[in-house]
């Protein structure tokens, strides 16, 4: 939102969503509400009606928005499109999306936010699967305040049984899913019938117009009246002087802050309380408000990161935790599954985490649920996530920036949504305590590194390849001032795991206590290569499950009869002479990755290609 649009005290301002099938005449009745509450630019009816007159076409209040969209579409690279409007109460930002996704896509990424919905149905069709569609979601995104403009009523002859058929079904629809509208109001948008003023061709009608219903929509508290909410940009120290003071910069999402307040830091619990405001060029002592950026300096020099959010102590708390339930929209290319890494953005905190359950898939439309455990691009899904380490946030309904998260997969936003429910974490110490690492946190470490912490995780059949690969990569990322560390699967035995003998569960056990390891050198910052034959898919996916960075699966691939001809430890012609037992490939199986990361054809490439491959993979990944 831009600052000038913002509310000021006299003025109350409120976002709207209009949502609705494509022809059940949305447009038309946001250009009569725009035109009927005088809120065009100078003169845009009158050549909307002329240019409609030189074209010889009848003129129609959906041109008008057409047109404002026009002028719109250049300033404008979301999917969305506002106009204004004004009545005696209050403003209006109206939110047009063309369809659902877009829509949701707006509402999920945080381009738009809306507290009050116009659900359009055409009375002359009556409820479709969109009109139900659009209904779920607004109830996904936590949008409680609808008003269902049944539209069209003159191509029903504004008969009164069309009208409450359609209410009657679509409110038991709403009701399903918690949903209970405001008001159905019979319009026409076309013929201005109950917009702005009540129709008398509706004289059976007794209920608002469009324009006095949304005036009866509640505005959420005032964001200043909230709880402070302040999540931590960047935490900055002044040189000059020798001065040791830390200054803490963030926006203002909610509550306000002045000089003196006690305040408290989310997760971490620290308390300080506020020594000085900081203002560019200004050093009145205002209090920072709602939507401001703010700054400012602490009694005691507590140490507080990115991501922490800045509470005032005798406000209502958020949550802090590491295991939520959330309503999520998917938008990733690939679907989010279980045992991979994403990381989970809320306010200005990131930490890593995985897809513990999706509770449900729902098919937004009848309502029926998909029980599986991943969600594909542009589902709808009520899920609970598993953080790698707490966050504070709050529940939907309350703060926007500390209620709505994104995910982010390979760098890209995937998916995003509401959080719902603040779940217990039992196992969440046990978990954690693993990484025995203190103060230092994963990012302190990538930059004195100067490259992040990785895993590489080569899988393959005995005499694939790996080591030889693994040892030629480990020299030349060395040589690039990479700190790197290979765990050889053949090595290991001989220590760590020289218990360890090959049976299945033996092998499970082998592949745990690599992964863990890994997962803690990968923690130490260090780009750790794994070489082992891994030879099932669940092991491989708990070791990608253990990486906190970036897990890259390399699948050493190369034929059977291939590693049998090199077998170059004779260990091939060993176990086919029976000498030794489940030996992988001849008497215990190998489940070759299904999607890896990347494949290294040693049947085709040469080592030295292979090792070409590699290492470029893994400079183009530390990089990041
Ligand atoms: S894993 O299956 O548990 O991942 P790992 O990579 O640690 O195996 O060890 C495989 C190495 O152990 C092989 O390269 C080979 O040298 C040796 N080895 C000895 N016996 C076996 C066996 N029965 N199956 C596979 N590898 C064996």
């Amino acid at each position: 939102m831009k600052k000038d649009m913002q509310n000021t005290p006299q003025e109350e301002m409120m976002n709207v969503v209009m949502v609705g099938h494509v022809d059940h005449g949305k447009s038309t009745v946001i250009g009569r509400l725009l035109a009927d509450t005088d809120s065009l630019p100078e003169g845009k009816l009158d050549l909307v009606r002329e240019n409609c007159k030189r074209n010889s076409k009848p003129f129609e209040y959906a041109f008008l928005l057409d047109a404002l969209k026009n002028e719109q579409a250049q300033g404008i690279t979301i999917d969305t499109a506002r106009c204004f409007f004004k009545t005696k109460k209050r403003r209006y930002i109206l939110i047009d999306a063309p369809g659902h996704i877009e829509f949701l896509k707006n509402m999920v990424t945080g381009a738009s936010r809306a507290e009050a919905a116009m659900l359009v149905i055409d009375a002359a069709r009556g409820v479709e699967e969109n009109t139900r569609r659009h209904g779920y979601f607004l109830s996904m995104l936590g949008i409680h305040q609808v008003v269902v403009l049944v539209n069209k009523m003159d191509l029903v002859e504004y008969k009164q049984s069309v009208f409450e058929d359609i209410s009657r079904q679509y409110a038991e629809f709403l009701r399903k899913i918690e949903i209970q509208p405001q008001a159905f109001i019979p319009v026409s948008g076309y013929a201005g019938d109950n917009i702005a003023c009540p129709s008398e061709r509706m004289p059976w009608f007794s209920g608002m117009t469009l324009l006095e219903q949304l005036d009866e929509f509640q505005n959420a508290l005032p964001a200043d009246k909230q709880p402070l909410r302040l999540p931590v940009q960047g935490v900055y120290k002044f040189t000059e002087n020798n001065d040791s003071r830390r200054i803490i910069a963030g926006t203002v999402e909610a509550g306000t802050l002045k000089m003196g307040d006690e305040i408290v830091f989310y997760p971490s619990g620290k308390r300080t309380s506020v020594k000085s405001l900081e203002r560019f060029n200004d050093s009145c002592d205002r209090p920072f408000c709602s939507q401001e950026a703010a700054a400012f300096t602490m009694t005691n020099q507590i140490y507080v990161k990115r991501g922490e959010i800045a509470c005032r102590v005798e406000e209502l708390a958020p949550h802090v935790g590491v295991r939520l339930r959330v309503n999520l929209f998917w938008l990733g290319k690939s679907r989010l599954d279980k045992n991979r890494n994403y990381f989970f953005k809320c306010g200005t905190a990131k930490v890593s985490m995985q897809l513990e359950a999706v509770e449900r898939v729902v098919n937004a439309s009848d309502l029926s649920c998909l029980s599986r455990q991943y969600v594909e691009k542009n589902e709808v899904a009520e899920c609970i996530f598993l953080l790698d380490s707490p966050v504070a946030f709050d529940l939907a309904g309350s703060c926007e920036a500390s209620s709505r998260f994104v995910i982010v997969d390979n760098y890209e936003i995937a998916g995003g949504g509401i959080i719902t429910e603040a779940l217990e974490a039992e196992d969440f110490d046990k978990r954690n305590i693993r990484w025995a690492a203190g103060s230092v946190g994963i990012e302190e470490r990538k930059k004195l590194n100067k490259h992040k912490g990785l895993i590489v995780w080569m899988t393959g059949l005995s005499g694939a390849g790996k080591s030889s690969i693994a040892e030629d990569v480990e020299r030349q990322l060395v040589s690039a001032g990479i700190h790197t560390y290979v765990l050889d699967g053949d090595k290991l035995r001989h220590g760590l795991n020289s218990d360890l003998g090959f049976s299945q569960r033996e092998r499970e056990e082998n592949v745990r206590r690599t992964a863990e390891l890994a997962s803690i050198l990968e923690d130490a910052g260090l780009v750790t290569i794994v070489t082992l034959i891994s030879p099932f898919a669940e092991g491989r996916a708990f070791a990608r499950s253990r990486s906190r960075q970036s897990f890259v699966e390399v699948y050493v691939k190369a034929r059977l009869e291939t590693c049998i001809k090199r077998d170059p430890k004779q260990l091939y012609r060993k176990a086919l002479e029976g000498k030794i037992s489940d030996f992988t490939g001849i008497s215990s199986a190998y489940e070759a990755p299904t999607e890896p990361d990347l494949v290294l054809d040693t049947d085709i490439w040469t080592e030295e290609e292979c090792v070409e491959v590699l290492f470029n993979n893994i400079m183009s990944r530390v990089a990041e």
